[in-house]
């Protein structure tokens, strides 16, 4: 049976808060929480079950937007047509990236931000992001375009970062000539 998430929106506060270190083991809560948001994040990006549910799609999701104050992300992330590639970052870090800058051309979107925003938030082309898995193992991710806009995204909420607080109000729009637009 399929339980869709309590997701905050952008005006709680709870969303603006650094969020802390995460313990191992995690909680058997934690650990349903994460496998109802790779659910709900897969869901979410399948038409017939996007409509069937009422989701709005979404790629990723990070633990304070359920009201967790813990450094846990979900990322799903189609690859091909109804092929997703499932991340779970526990603490994650970036620890190198790209000089290249990037922005999603139609801007950002957040399953806590119930409304369009315009604007292009500039992101690195290439991250390299280390953590943990749920059980405690260290992990590394490279990830590029889309992959790497997607964890900006979501550890910039363990940090209380929403997407629009990274576009420039004098200057929302890039041309091609300053940042590549994807
Ligand atoms: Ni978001």
């Amino acid at each position: 049976m399929f339980e869709k998430l309590n997701i905050l929106d952008e005006k709680d506060e709870r969303l603006r808060k650094i969020s802390q270190e995460t313990t191992f083991p995690l909680t058997e809560e934690d650990k349903k929480l994460i496998k109802q948001a790779i659910d709900e994040l897969t869901y979410s990006q399948i038409e017939e079950y996007a409509t069937k549910y009422g989701l709005r799609p979404g790629m990723g999701l990070a633990f304070p937007q359920l009201g967790l104050n813990k450094r846990i992300i979900i990322i799903v992330h189609e690859v091909e047509e109804g092929v997703f590639d499932e991340y779970v970052f526990v603490n994650p870090k970036i620890v190198s990236y790209s000089e290249e800058m990037i922005a999603a051309e139609v801007g950002e979107g957040c399953l806590s931000v119930n409304r369009d925003v315009e604007g292009h938030v500039p992101r690195y082309a290439r991250v390299t992001v280390e953590g943990y898995d749920i059980d405690g193992n260290k992990i590394k991710v490279r990830a590029r375009e889309e992959l790497s806009i997607a964890f900006q995204h979501e550890i910039d909420h363990l940090n209380g970062i929403l997407f629009f607080d990274r576009i420039n109000k004098n200057k929302p729009f890039f041309n091609e000539n300053e940042i590549r637009l994807i």
